[in-house]
């Protein structure tokens, strides 16, 4: 993705200084670019908790970061080494528990490791298995986009060159993974190809995702779209003007259940009541194989009740008032049309999904 013209990443190793990650800081934008230096996987673990970086496939590929920068100050007895890998893999997995990409990278990472012997192989292997995580989710990506654009291209064969409207929530763009996002790949696929499209952007409350990040990557793409609130979606359905919802998902079951930024499952329920179609797009890494009920089993992160009940840190409510701060909600696979991953579309049922992913049988 472009940013004034130049090509970034979400993440990356600092150029002659391998031994630092560098990574957008999400929270100064929409009003400032800025690059944050990473050092140690303690800094690492702050940026995912405190969301200077964010979004299912970026956590993922920062925490094998993570890993990859435990491993270099980790001490050079085996032992201590081992137990130092698998105290940053604690520390990791418990920053933001409902993303399964993250679990999903570090798991690959210890799993890596292990295999190696000696103590600089190891660190070799950990660098080298970052760098494909965060291969791995740009390809990814990119290859969602080319199968979701079939979508787009399909509606807009009846729109007679009226844009397709799509409807997105939260963030699952560019800054969520490492490049082109998941539910906006096949958006700026489209628009390259020429496709008239517009994108109704949810605001996304508490921390409003969609107003500072991806009205701003489209907006920086030169796509077409209008910022919303969080509860203008239903009305719009009512009155034809979303002919498609794309969203991201942090946590898909092999059954097709969706969890997705808190507000999603309301989409889809107005989105069933219209006859819209509803789609999640996702790279494989966000999958949990061994998950079949995604209300009962897929861990729904609550953040501080600070976030609901001050913006930008002014009171909106009585100081005592109580609040609840859940990030994400599940979208049972009965609303789902579908699921665009890197190997194709496929239906939200476990047939379907394993139809294209069959070593998961
Ligand atoms: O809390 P966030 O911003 O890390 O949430 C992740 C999301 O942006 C969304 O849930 C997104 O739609 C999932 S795809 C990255």
């Amino acid at each position: 993705m472009k940013v004034k013209g130049k090509h970034y990443r979400t993440i990356w190793l600092k150029e002659h200084n391998p031994e630092t990650v560098q990574i957008i800081d999400q929270t100064k934008l929409p009003h400032k670019f800025q690059i944050l230096d990473l050092r140690t996987v303690d800094e690492m673990a702050a940026a995912i908790r405190e969301m200077y970086l964010r979004g299912a496939g970026l956590i993922g590929a920062a925490a094998g970061y993570g890993i990859y920068l435990a491993s270099l100050s980790a001490p050079g007895d085996p032992e201590a080494f081992e137990k130092a890998m698998t105290d940053a893999a604690d520390l990791l997995i418990k920053t933001r528990p409902t993303a399964k990409n993250l679990e999903w990278a570090v798991n690959k990472q210890l799993h890596t490791i292990a295999s190696e012997h000696s103590v600089e192989e190891k660190r070799r292997a950990a660098l080298h298995t970052a760098v494909e995580i965060a291969d791995f989710d740009a390809e990814a990506c990119r290859q969602i986009g080319l199968h979701g654009m079939k979508l787009i291209e399909e509606i807009a064969q009846g729109k007679k060159g009226e844009p397709v409207n799509i409807l997105t929530h939260c963030n699952a763009g560019w800054l969520a993974f490492v490049d082109y996002g998941s539910a906006t790949a096949p958006i700026y696929a489209a628009h390259d190809r020429g496709i008239p499209i517009h994108v109704w952007v949810d605001e996304t409350r508490p921390r409003n995702q969609g107003a500072s990040l991806t009205a701003w990557e489209l907006g920086e793409h030169g796509v077409p779209h209008t910022l919303i609130v969080d509860n203008t979606g239903g009305h719009l359905m009512q009155h034809g003007m979303v002919d498609l919802v794309i969203v991201g998902s942090d946590r898909t079951t092999v059954t097709g259940d969706v969890a997705n930024k808190i507000g999603t499952y309301l989409k889809a329920l107005a989105a069933k009541d219209n006859g819209i179609p509803f789609y999640a797009a996702l790279p494989s890494s966000t999958f949990d194989w061994g998950i079949t009920d995604g209300i009962r089993e897929i861990p729904i992160e609550e953040r501080d009740p600070r976030e609901v009940k001050y913006i930008h840190g002014n009171l909106i409510c009585p100081l005592g008032t109580p609040a609840k701060n859940y990030g994400f909600d599940v979208t049972p696979a009965r609303l789902v049309t579908g699921l665009i991953t890197e190997r194709g579309i496929c239906q939200p049922n476990r047939e379907s999904i394993l139809k294209i992913f069959p070593e998961k049988r």
